[in-house]
Order: structure tokens, then sequence, then C-alpha cells
């Protein structure tokens, strides 16, 4: 089977298509046909092992998993004697976290880990698409604040991939939803649902006063200090980048402060809570109150130039990759 391997960290070029052995389930374990996956930040931050803590998890001197790639949707093909939630021929979404593996048009994993159904009402690359952005929107905008109806929520980086699904969560949630983006894709997130657009390339946050409940700056590009005289009394920053000024506040200035910094490694908590995201998920898109926006979908082939445009920090939504 194709596969994507890396030996090494390092630029898009680490990423090799090779041949390697299709692998069998043991009687725990299903095969999927991967039919689609993604580019995430997360994998071009796995491939280039930065930030060097990461390494602690990933592999010091060169990456511990050959192939990358967490996200995927594709089709059951066979399944060990003990596997009883999956069925040969059924549609899947999964996430394979730290293993990784997603890169390839094959993988085992066990029926136990972090696979769900997919809604019929949606194509593989919207599937695979909706997983990191969507899961880390969910788990921000339930787990460390609690979007009440009427909220004033700013999403910074709604054009991204967690910008996209946290705008329309936001609003499923009966939020009043700003969005800041720049201006070619000011029509994007209104689409999502936007009440109110404002331009980063304009400053037109800094200019103007309003008070916000939650400001969640999905690319960390804002920081609290920035988005402080924007928060109310009791408001919330919510970041998914961590820094060192992120850190030492949340260490040093939080305990005293009304408005708080949170920050969380979301795909980092414990499985059944990622499990229970990955679920609410897959229902919203299921019922349609959910949409996954995709921006380019590469071939395996094109993985190297795939890895080149996440890179460059300026996606709308989500980048797939067409593996079947
Ligand atoms: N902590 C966690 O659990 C967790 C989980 C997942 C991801 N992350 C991290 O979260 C971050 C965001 O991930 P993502 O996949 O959503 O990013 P992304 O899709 O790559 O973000 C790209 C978008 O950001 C916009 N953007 C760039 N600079 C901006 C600025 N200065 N102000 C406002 N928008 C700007 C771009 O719009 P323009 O083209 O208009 O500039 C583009 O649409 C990454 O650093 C990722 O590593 C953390």
């Amino acid at each position: 089977m194709k596969s994507i391997i890396v030996n090494a960290y390092g630029g898009p070029e680490v990423l090799k298509l090779k041949n390697t052995e299709k692998p069998t389930p043991k009687s725990n374990e299903v095969l999927i046909k991967i039919q689609a996956t993604s580019v995430t930040r997360a994998s071009t931050m796995m491939r280039t092992g930065t930030p060097y803590f990461g390494r602690l998890f990933t592999g010091i001197s060169k990456p511990k998993v050959k192939t990358p790639g967490t996200d995927l949707a594709g089709i059951v093909e066979a399944i060990g004697a003990e596997v009883t939630n999956f069925q040969v021929g059924e549609k899947v979404i999964a996430a394979t976290d730290l293993k990784c593996g997603a890169y390839a048009e094959y993988i085992c994993m066990s029926e136990n880990e972090m696979i769900v159904h997919q809604p019929e009402n949606i194509s593989a690359e919207e599937a695979t698409g909706i997983v990191d952005g969507g899961s880390t929107a969910i788990a921000f905008l339930t787990e460390q604040v609690t979007i009440k109806a009427g909220d004033k929520v700013l999403i910074n980086g709604a054009s991204g991939s967690i910008g996209s699904a946290a705008i329309q969560l936001a609003k499923e949630f009966g939020a009043e939803v700003t969005a800041v983006c720049s201006g070619k894709n000011s029509s994007l997130v209104k689409e999502l649902g936007a009440d109110q657009v404002l331009d980063y390339t304009k400053n037109e946050l800094a200019n103007n006063s309003e008070q916000f409940d939650v400001i969640f700056d999905t690319v960390g590009k804002l920081s609290f200090r920035k988005a402080k005289k924007n928060l109310s009394v009791k408001g919330v920053y919510l970041t998914p980048v961590m820094e060192f000024p992120t850190l030492m506040h949340m260490l040093f200035i939080n305990p005293f402060s009304k408005k708080k910094l949170k920050f969380a490694a979301t795909g980092l908590r414990k499985q059944d809570q990622r499990m229970r995201d990955l679920l609410k998920i897959t229902d919203l898109l299921a019922n349609n109150k959910l949409k996954t926006v995709i921006d380019k979908v590469y071939t395996l082939e094109q993985i190297q130039d795939a890895h080149k445009y996440v890179d460059a920090g300026h996606k709308r939504g989500n980048v797939i990759i067409k593996v079947a």
C-alpha cells in the first residue's frame, strides 16, 4: 500500500511516498481503507518537532512514528474475530492521536480507540476535516467556558480550522458572535453565522471598545494583553496556543484577576472526554448544524505541497488529502 514515511524532523521534504506492507487486523482491531485524511497544524508541528517540548511525546531526536497523520475517514474493510462495534463496509471517522498513521491507504485500529460511525449525509473529506478544529472548538466552548444564550463571543482567527467551527458552535449555543478575520474571508465567516465581522488587517478590534464575555483567540495572535480592554468584567480569554507569556500569566496573574486567561491542550485529555466531543461533533454534522469548511484537496502524492500550504498559516478552514 502507499504510505507517507518520515525518518527525520524537518520541512515538507521529509515526507516521502513509499510502498509499505498492508496491515492485518488483530482480533480486537478493524482494518480501515482510508478515503481521506487532513493536514492539521498539529501534523505540521509534529513534522518539524517544534515546539521542542512536544518531542517528549513524538520522539527526542527523530519522530517515533514513521507515518504521520492523525485524522481520517474511511471504510471498514475487515474486522478481527472479537470486534463487535463495527461491521465490514461501514463508514467511519477516526482520530489516531499520537499513534498517527493516517497518511496511508490502510490502517488498523483497536475498536476501542477513537472511532465513530460517519454520518451518511457528509463526504469523507468533510468527515476528516472537522475532527481537529471541531473537537478543539467544542472542548474550549463547553469545558473552559460555558456559552449561554445571549453571551457576546469574539472569535479571532475565525477563518481557520478551529475558528470556522467555533463560529458555528457559538451560534448553535445561542451566542452573539463577532468574527475577526481579514477582508477576503469576511463573506465566509458571515455565511457561517457571524453577526459582526472585524478586519484584523485594519486593526478594527484595536479601535473597537465593545466588551465580550469570551474572546476565543483560536490562532493565538491577539494576546491577553491586547484583548483585555475588550473583555467584560468577568470575561475569559481562551487560547489553544501555549507561549511563555501565556504560561506566566496563568501562573502569576490569573489568581488575582477577575478577567481570566485559559489554555487547554485538548488533544491530551482522556479518551472518554475526547470521544464525547467527537460524538457531539458527529451528531451536529448529521443534523446539518455544523459544516466543514474545506479549502484545498490534495492527493497523497502531493503531501509536500499540502504541508507547504498549511505551513504558510493562511488556510481557510481545512486542508484535505484524498486518499482513495
Ligand atoms: N491546544 C490545542 O488543543 C490545540 C488543538 C488544535 C490546534 N491548536 C493550535 O491552534 C492554532 C490554530 O489552529 P488552526 O488549525 O485553527 O489554524 P489555521 O486553520 O491554520 O489558521 C489559519 C487562519 O488564521 C488566520 N489568521 C492568520 N493570522 C491571523 C491574525 N493575525 N489574526 C487573525 N486571523 C489570522 C488566517 O486568515 P488570513 O489568511 O486572512 O490571514 C487563516 O484563515 C494552531 O497554532 C494550532 O497548533 C491547538
